[in-house]
């Protein structure tokens, strides 16, 4: 099998990586905006690096991954799927919802695959909640607490581009709180603050994000975001139920100190950032990937999926920006939308 990839940035070095190391892939065609940068990574993997993007469809391939800034997902999933092949696409699609159904249209359309890159569905500490959820062990579920906390900000230069905290980083907690709890959010109230450092005003961000989350059988959940905490990377979700409470993202590494006199011992090696915490994560979602183009497996999370999360975060932006409650209902691209 031959793959294209499509940006080969942070997380397409991770992906590149692991499928140039995969048995069933022959042979990998790497391109960037920024020759330099595929051809490096080209060079260090033993692959072959494209000129551009067009040669990733001339040359000919099976699949594409596309991992550049979001801002190009939906136009080169547009492309792949007119050319009949499948597509493993970072997260989120678009950044509006009118490109995301533009985009899952052109899939649907195509009857090609799109697999959306959620790696939390595949981290251990969110199947085992997903399966004790499942498994009635807690109980009926009251409340559900999520949370995300970077150690350090992205650069200055990514911020104007991804959308914001609640489509760039809380998308991935709205994503896997429908995943484990198996329910749909009805309505959310969100807030913001950008009292930290001048980058996220001058972008017009927030660096730190809460949101209120109403769950279609009642649970209460809150997601809450930062982009700077410096104890390290705080990815955590707790379940209460009315029999038993679990968390993911409790660990030896989890970077938290507890203030009683027996609680448990700081970490020594706290997280530092998602490529570690998410390692395994990414590399297991990028083989379940060649596993679905080779028709072994269902898709583990399409378009549709990755439509919900963003329809989530936009509520999260209007409950935000006019400080009230909003239903999801209020939200284009309710289930069955098609292109506006
Ligand atoms: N799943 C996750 O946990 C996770 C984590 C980080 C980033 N992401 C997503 O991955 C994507 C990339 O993020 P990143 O952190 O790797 O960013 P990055 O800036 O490190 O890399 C993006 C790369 O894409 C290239 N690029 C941009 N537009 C292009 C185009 N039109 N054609 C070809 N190359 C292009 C850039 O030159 C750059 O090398 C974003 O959509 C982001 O939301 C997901």
């Amino acid at each position: 099998m031959r793959i294209g990839v499509i940006g080969t940035g942070r997380i397409g070095t991770i992906h590149a990586n692991t499928l140039s190391r995969h048995r069933e892939v022959g042979s990998l065609i790497l391109t960037d905006v920024d020759p330099a940068r595929a051809q490096d990574l080209a060079h260090r993997l033993g692959e072959t690096a494209a000129p551009g993007v067009d040669e990733i469809f001339t040359w000919g391939v099976d699949a594409v991954v596309i991992t550049t800034a979001t801002s190009a997902h939906a136009e080169l999933i547009g492309r792949a799927a007119r050319s009949g092949l499948p597509v493993f696409c970072e997260k989120p699609i678009a950044l509006d919802l009118a490109g995301t159904l533009q985009a899952i249209g052109e899939v649907e359309t195509a009857g090609t695959i799109l697999q959306m890159g959620f790696q939390r569905r595949f981290d251990a500490g969110y199947r085992g909640a997903r399966d004790a959820v499942r498994s009635g062990r807690l109980g009926r579920l009251h409340t559900v607490r999520a949370l995300t906390s970077d150690q350090a900000p992205p650069p200055p230069a990514y911020l104007p581009q991804s959308g914001g905290l609640y489509r760039d980083t809380l998308i991935h907690d709205f994503d896997v709180l429908r995943w484990v709890t198996g329910h749909e959010i009805v309505d959310v109230y969100a807030a913001g603050s950008d009292a930290g450092p001048a980058m996220f005003r001058e972008a017009g961000d927030i660096d730190t994000g809460a949101a209120l989350l109403t769950l279609d059988d009642g649970t209460l959940a809150t997601a809450t975001a930062t982009r700077l905490n410096g104890a390290g990377y705080d990815v955590r979700m707790e379940l209460a139920g009315e029999l038993d409470q679990i968390v993911v993202g409790l660990d030896d590494r989890t970077p938290i100190a507890s203030t009683e006199p027996t609680g448990p011992p700081a970490a020594d090696k706290p997280w530092t950032g998602f490529l570690e915490r998410f390692g395994p994560a990414y590399e297991a979602e990028l083989i379940e990937f060649v596993d679905v183009v080779r028709g072994g497996r269902p898709n583990p999370c399409d378009g549709r999926e990755a439509l919900q999360a963003l329809r989530i975060a936009e509520a999260c932006e209007v409950s935000r920006r006019e400080r009230r409650v909003v239903a999801l209902a209020e939200i284009a691209g309710a289930a069955g939308a098609t292109v506006p």
